[in-house]
C-alpha cells in the first residue's frame, strides 16, 4: 500500500482513543480530530513521549460545522497528503424521547453521525492512496428503528446503509469500506453505568474499546461489509431480524423510555 495518513475522527473519545493507539503501534502516520485542542494535545503528548519521531497531526475540528471541516480539509488538502485509511469514529449517542429535543440538538446529532461522516468519506476518496480504507463506526442500535433513542438509531442506520452502497461504487477503484456495528462499549462513565445495569446482558454483549477497534482493523484489511463484534451481538443482529417490527418496537419502547443520556 502507497504511504499515507490514516485520519480518525473522535480520536480524543473512548474508542477512537483505542483507534488511535492501534495504528501508532503500526507505525503509522496520524491525522487525528477531535473537538478539544487540549485533549488533542493530551493525546499527542502521550504518543510522541513513547515515539518522538512520529508523525502525528491534530486538528480541532467541530465536525457540526461545514466551515470548520472545510478548514480541516483545505489545510490537509495544502500538504500533499494523501489518506490510506479514514476511521469515522465521532458519534453522538444522545438518547431522550423525541419530544425533549431541541432543534439545535437533533442538528447537532444528525450532523455528527451521518452528515459529517459522508463529507469526510467523499474528501477521503478525492485524497486517496492507493487501497484506501474507509471504516464507519455506525452501531448495533442501527439494526432496528428504536423509541427514545430514535435519532441515533436512523442516523446509525443511514450510516451503516450508507457504507455498503458505497463499497459497492468504489470496490472497481480498490477501495474497501466497513461498517462497524458495536454493542455496548464501556468507554464514558455513563456508557459503563449503563452497562451495568443490562446485567447479564451487559456483561455478554460488550466488548472493550481495543477490541472493537483491533475487529475493525481485522474487517477491514479482509474487505468485510460489516463487522460485528462478539458472538452475542451477532446473535441479536440475526435475532432481531426474525422478530415482527411490532414486538420489536414495543419491547425497545417499554425498556427505552427509562433511559436517558445526554453527555455532548
Ligand atoms: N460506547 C458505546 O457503547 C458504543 C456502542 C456502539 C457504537 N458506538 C459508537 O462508537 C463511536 C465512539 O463512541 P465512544 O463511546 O468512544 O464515544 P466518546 O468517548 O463519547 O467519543 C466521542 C468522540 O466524538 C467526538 N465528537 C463529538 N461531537 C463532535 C463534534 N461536533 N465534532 C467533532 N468531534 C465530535 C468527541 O469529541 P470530544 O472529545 O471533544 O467530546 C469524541 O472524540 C460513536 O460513533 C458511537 O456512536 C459506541
Amino acid at each position: 500500500m502507497e504511504k499515507g495518513y490514516t485520519v480518525i475522527t473522535g480520536a480524543t473519545g473512548g474508542l477512537g482513543g483505542a483507534f488511535t493507539r492501534l495504528c501508532f503501534k503500526e507505525n503509522e502516520p496520524l491525522v487525528l480530530l477531535g473537538r478539544s485542542e487540549e485533549k488533542l494535545a493530551a493525546l499527542k503528548g502521550e504518543l510522541l513521549a513513547e515515539r518522538s519521531n512520529a508523525e502525528v497531526l491534530t486538528y480541532a475540528v467541530d465536525l457540526t460545522n461545514a466551515g470548520s471541516r472545510d478548514e480541516f480539509m483545505q489545510d490537509f488538502a495544502l500538504k500533499n497528503g494523501k489518506i490510506k485509511r479514514l476511521i469515522n469514529v465521532a458519534g453522538v449517542d444522545t438518547q431522550k424521547g423525541f419530544t425533549l429535543y431541541t432543534q439545535e440538538k437533533i442538528v447537532f446529532q444528525t450532523r455528527v453521525n451521518f452528515e459529517a461522516a459522508v463529507c469526510l468519506c467523499k474528501f477521503a476518496l478525492d485524497h486517496a492512496a492507493e487501497g484506501l480504507e474507509i471504516i464507519n463506526v455506525s452501531s448495533i442500535s442501527g439494526s432496528c428503528p428504536m423509541p427514545y433513542f430514535a435519532i441515533y438509531s436512523a442516523s446509525k442506520r443511514a450510516l451503516t446503509d450508507f457504507s455498503l452502497a458505497l463499497r459497492e461504487e468504489v470496490k472497481k477503484d480498490g477501495v474497501k469500506v466497513t461498517a462497524v456495528t458495536p454493542g455496548g462499549i464501556p468507554t464514558r462513565e455513563d456508557v459503563k453505568e449503563q452497562i451495568k445495569g443490562q446485567g447479564l446482558w451487559g456483561k455478554l454483549t460488550a466488548k472493550s474499546p481495543e477490541t472493537v477497534a483491533r475487529a475493525s482493523l481485522k474487517g477491514v484489511k479482509k474487505n468485510k461489509a460489516v463487522v460485528v463484534p462478539g458472538f452475542f451481538n451477532k446473535a441479536m443482529t440475526v435475532f432481531t431480524k426474525l422478530l415482527p417490527r411490532g414486538i420489536k418496537l414495543k419491547f425497545i419502547a417499554k425498556r427505552w423510555s427509562k433511559i436517558s443520556k445526554d453527555a455532548f
